[in-house]
């Protein structure tokens, strides 16, 4: 009999995760979420509101103070068939992918309260399993009991050139060199932090998928989880 479980997705940076969990999702017809995203909706947020300044210290207490006022959703665009991300009712699903958001997201990431906040709003969307989460923590700190844990992993220079390949398919002005850099710090910020590291759970399974299509990726995943559905 199968069951609704919680697939957990973490790795570095544009490693393919959010690629996979949305085909993971439509496949078993599952919800996802990007809770990346939610991250950099507080990034973009602090950077509207002149809390984070170019060229001033970061101060994570004028960020703390506003959380209150900070309120995320995600909403089905039925043009695009894909949920898009919303901060205070408007739809910030692209604005938060430039690579000024980038920059910044990993700072206000590693903000304990940033991270409860959003890390209770993750736990609560997975109460009726039947979820697909990516992000940096979910198989560690968010759903340490998901019954699958995939570890997504690929090479660096592969997920600098998907990620730079990304960008200007969007339209962005951006040099390898600016993406490499980009990703490397993040890999390291993201690695490094006190709150909730990006480690690999014990009990994830690693998934390269540096010389593997999208749908030999999803093929593999999709094994795994009709697998711990106990198909
Ligand atoms: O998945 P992404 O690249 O859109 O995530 C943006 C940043 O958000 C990432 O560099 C670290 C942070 N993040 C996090 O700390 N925890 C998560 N669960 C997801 C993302």
């Amino acid at each position: 009999m199968k069951k609704d479980i919680i697939i957990a997705l973490d790795g570095h940076s544009a490693c393919g995760k959010s690629t996979l969990a949305k085909a993971l999702a439509k496949a078993l017809k599952y919800v996802y979420i990007d809770s990346g995203a939610m991250y950099r909706a507080v990034t973009y947020y602090a950077m509207e509101n002149g809390l984070i300044e170019e060229g001033k210290a970061f101060d994570a207490q004028r960020i703390i103070d506003n959380l209150s006022d900070i309120n995320i959703s995600f909403n089905y665009n039925t043009t695009t068939g894909k949920s898009d991300t919303y901060l205070n009712g408007k739809n910030v699903e692209e604005i938060i992918r430039t690579i000024e958001v980038s920059r910044n997201v990993s700072e206000v990431s590693k903000i304990k309260e940033v991270r409860q906040k959003l890390v209770e709003f993750q736990q609560q969307l997975g109460k009726n399993k039947g979820i697909v989460m990516d992000g940096r923590d979910i198989g560690t700190a968010v759903f340490p009991t998901a019954e699958l844990k995939l570890w997504i992993t690929a090479d660096k220079e592969i997920r600098v050139a998907r990620r730079y390949k990304e960008l200007l398919e969007k339209g962005y002005k951006v040099s390898l060199e600016e993406v490499r850099e980009n990703v490397e710090r993040r890999d390291f910020e993201d690695s490094h932090r006190k709150e909730s590291p990006l480690v690999k759970a014990d009990d994830a399974i690693v998934l390269d998928n540096s010389y593997l299509s999208k749908q030999e990726t999803l093929k593999k995943a999709l094994d795994l989880a009709y697998g711990a559905m106990g198909k």
